[in-house]
């Protein structure tokens, strides 16, 4: 399967797929994947979201008290997999079905900002190259609108990409 396979594939269970998102690649059909230099720093990054997650007072509680750790490498699984490296995620949670996952989770306007800001400072932190990192902050920005399910934004089901979540 390509990188862009393997986005699409996430995309059609619910998540955006960052490909396409900054306009076309200076390295041809490269994935996101290899562009960001693999799985060793999409880890790096996952792993300062999750220290900011866990100094968050409007994030911290919304995720499981006892499994911060679980729930970091399933972050890692998700964009390791959707950025086109090994399908990570599908080997440990199946299909993504993101807006469904998260259905659980009163996400307002005020976590998906939360969100996005620690996911802004992990990005920030990260030395990531600049065209790459631009791609995953846009789909991170996407995403998080699309899973807001607590007031706010009524997006009634449709993904951003105009993909049908949680199919
Ligand atoms: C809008 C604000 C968001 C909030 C408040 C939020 C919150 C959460 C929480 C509390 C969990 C459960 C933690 C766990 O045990 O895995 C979770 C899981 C997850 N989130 Fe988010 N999330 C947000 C946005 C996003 C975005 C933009 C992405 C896309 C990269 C994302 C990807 C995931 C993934 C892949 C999981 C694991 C799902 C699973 O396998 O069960 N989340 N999120």
């Amino acid at each position: 399967m390509t990188g862009s396979d393997a986005a699409a594939s996430a995309a059609s269970s619910g998540a955006a797929a960052p490909s396409g998102s900054a306009g076309p690649s200076p390295h041809g059909d490269d994935s996101l994947y290899e562009r960001l230099g693999g799985a060793g720093p999409l880890e790096a990054l996952v792993d300062h979201f999750y220290r900011g997650v866990a100094e968050d007072a409007t994030l911290r509680p919304l995720y499981p008290e006892d499994d911060l750790d679980g729930a970091r490498q399933r972050l890692a699984a998700f964009l390791v997999q959707l950025t086109g490296g090994p399908r990570r995620y599908a080997e440990l949670r199946g299909d993504p079905r993101l807006r469904m996952r998260h259905l659980a989770i009163p996400i307002g306007p005020a976590a998906a900002a939360a969100w996005l800001a620690r996911m802004g400072d992990a990005l920030a932190a990260t030395p990531l190259p600049p065209g790459p990192a631009g791609e995953l902050r846009s789909y991170f920005e996407r995403t998080a609108a699309f899973l807001v399910n607590d007031g706010g934004l009524s997006l009634r089901g449709e993904a951003p990409g105009g993909s049908a979540p949680g199919t």
